[in-house]
């Protein structure tokens, strides 16, 4: 089942100097490929769009905050399983909860900086690949 996912690297893993590092991992997975890939800072609008599911929630207006502290690298992933995939990758939501190996694992600090967003369902995928990259989706 070939699908595309939308990955965001966070503003902390920018500014940690970690591009290469997660994007690496995810390139090194067999069968996946990056179709597209953009550096950006997010304004208010968007991250509204992007992150409306968790309006009104406590963690809600520090999250917008950190997201838009500084540039992300937003890619649109293509692959077998992929949206399910990169997740794996990811980890869980909580750094500390997460595996090492994961990525999350690896490298995250708290729940708000943990580095990466990955689409969580293939409804999602397509909804978030709609507000990041118009054009192609
Ligand atoms: P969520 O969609 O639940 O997690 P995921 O990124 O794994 O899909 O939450 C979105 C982001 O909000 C999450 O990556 C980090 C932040 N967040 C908090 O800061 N505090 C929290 O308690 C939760 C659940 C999320
Ligand atoms: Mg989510």
């Amino acid at each position: 089942m070939t699908q595309r996912t939308l990955v965001l690297l966070k503003p902390d893993a920018v500014r940690r100097g970690l591009i290469g590092e997660i994007i690496g991992r995810i390139e090194r997975k067999a069968g996946w490929a990056i179709t597209a890939l953009e550096l950006r800072h997010l304004d208010q609008e968007t991250l509204e769009q992007h992150y409306g599911e968790h309006k009104g929630k406590p963690f809600y207006e520090p999250l917008v905050a950190f997201m838009s502290s500084g540039p992300v690298v937003a890619l649109v992933v293509e692959g077998e399983r992929v949206i399910e995939g990169v997740r794996q990758l990811a980890g869980p939501t909580d750094p500390i909860a997460a595996a090492p190996g994961s990525i999350r694992g690896d490298f995250g600090t708290i729940v708000r900086e943990n580095l990466i967003h990955a689409s969580d369902s293939e409804e999602s995928a397509i909804r978030e690949l709609k507000i990041f990259f118009p054009g192609i989706s």
